[in-house]
């Protein structure tokens, strides 16, 4: 690669490991990414993202549709009857380039296509550069869930290119921030005082540190879904109810603070904690409170069934040797909190 303008952060798991670069205008740089064995490369992305890097190897596109359903099982016999026409090879290469939707997407094909290909990602989102790239879950949608139908499997490469960042909508752009925003309490302190490349630097090395730790989600891998548990459940009930077109990002910010406020209520951190939280979600403008009315014992429910939480009230917790998971917490405490959410000051 050329001149050192970028950060190489390797996600260190043996053999399989592989650099995620951050920096800016690293299109150019593609090519020399890709491994010198490589024939031909598939790449699979969406027809408004626009972003196709000069390659030196034969290449063919093949675009999935937008939004939750094209990530699907059906695209993913799309994507491979076509890399079967173009003569795709155990020798050759997926590139996935966009969001998370792409990345899932592409990342299950290559995970199966000739039992598994090597597949590089140009991540164009803040949320798959912070989080959805890093770490190599790859999956798709059934009807009876998101994500049920998926693998492990790691990238060569990911690229995470902040000029690509530039024509995000405002709202895009919350979705990753409050990603971003889970990372500070979850050792990267002090980050939202740091330059966008530094912080997405910042959040993919404590994303790696995880990953490298728990690559499968036996245990620890399970604290990235902090603020997660109310976050999917007011994504739940919002998209039931079509109440409100609540950003995943705006979700996760709200179930911070709410984790925030439970973990003080059990003891686990003091009132400057909470502070903390509240100044790092409002300092990426992200919202800490529910945004429309709902009965808490709908949020409770939908909390009950999220699938980490096997059946009982299960959260991600800050405390004072950092976050943890904490099960079986009480409901009527549960209650309480998710009212104090909305009555804060
Ligand atoms: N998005 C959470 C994880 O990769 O484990």
């Amino acid at each position: 690669m050329s001149t050192k303008r970028y950060d190489e952060i390797v996600v260190d798991l043996g053999d399989r490991s592989y650099p995620v670069y951050v920096g800016e205008e690293l299109l150019g740089d593609v090519d020399s990414m890709i491994p010198d064995d490589v024939g031909k490369v598939a790449i699979v992305t969406q027809r408004n993202i626009g972003i196709v890097p000069q390659l030196t190897r034969p290449l063919e596109i093949f675009y999935i549709g937008d939004g939750e359903q094209s990530k699907s099982l059906g695209t993913i016999g799309e994507l491979c009857s076509g890399f079967a026409e173009m003569g795709i090879n155990r020798k050759d290469m997926i590139l996935a380039i966009g969001g998370g939707i792409v990345s899932d997407t592409a990342g299950f094909a290559a995970a199966t296509f000739h039992r598994g290909l090597r597949y590089g990602i140009i991540a164009t989102t803040l949320l798959a550069q912070v989080d959805a790239a890093i770490g190599g879950k790859t999956a798709v949608n059934i009807p009876e869930g998101k994500n049920l139908v998926g693998a492990f499997w790691q990238p060569t490469f990911v690229v995470c290119d902040i000029a690509t960042l530039e024509t995000l909508s405002n709202r895009e752009r919350l979705c990753g921030m409050g990603e971003m925003a889970k990372y500070a309490f979850l050792g990267a302190e002090g980050l939202d005082q740091l330059s966008l490349g530094s912080q997405i630097s910042a959040c993919v090395r404590v994303k790696a540190g995880f990953v490298e730790s728990d690559e499968r989600e036996g245990d620890r891998r399970a604290l990235l879904n902090y603020g997660h548990t109310l976050g999917h459940a007011i994504e739940a009930v919002g998209f039931e109810d079509r109440a409100v077109n609540l950003k995943h990002g705006e979700a996760v910010a709200i179930g911070l603070i709410f984790a925030a406020l439970l973990a003080k209520r059990l003891g686990r951190i003091d009132a400057s904690r909470v502070d903390y939280h509240l100044r790092v979600v409002r300092s990426y403008g992200l919202p800490t409170r529910l945004p429309f009315d709902v009965d808490p014992d709908r949020l409770i429910e939908a909390m009950c069934k999220d699938k980490k939480s096997f059946g009982t009230l299960t959260f991600v917790l800050d405390g004072g040797s950092g976050v943890e998971v904490v099960r079986d917490v009480d409901p009527t405490l549960v209650r309480e909190v998710l009212l104090e959410l909305n009555n804060q000051s």
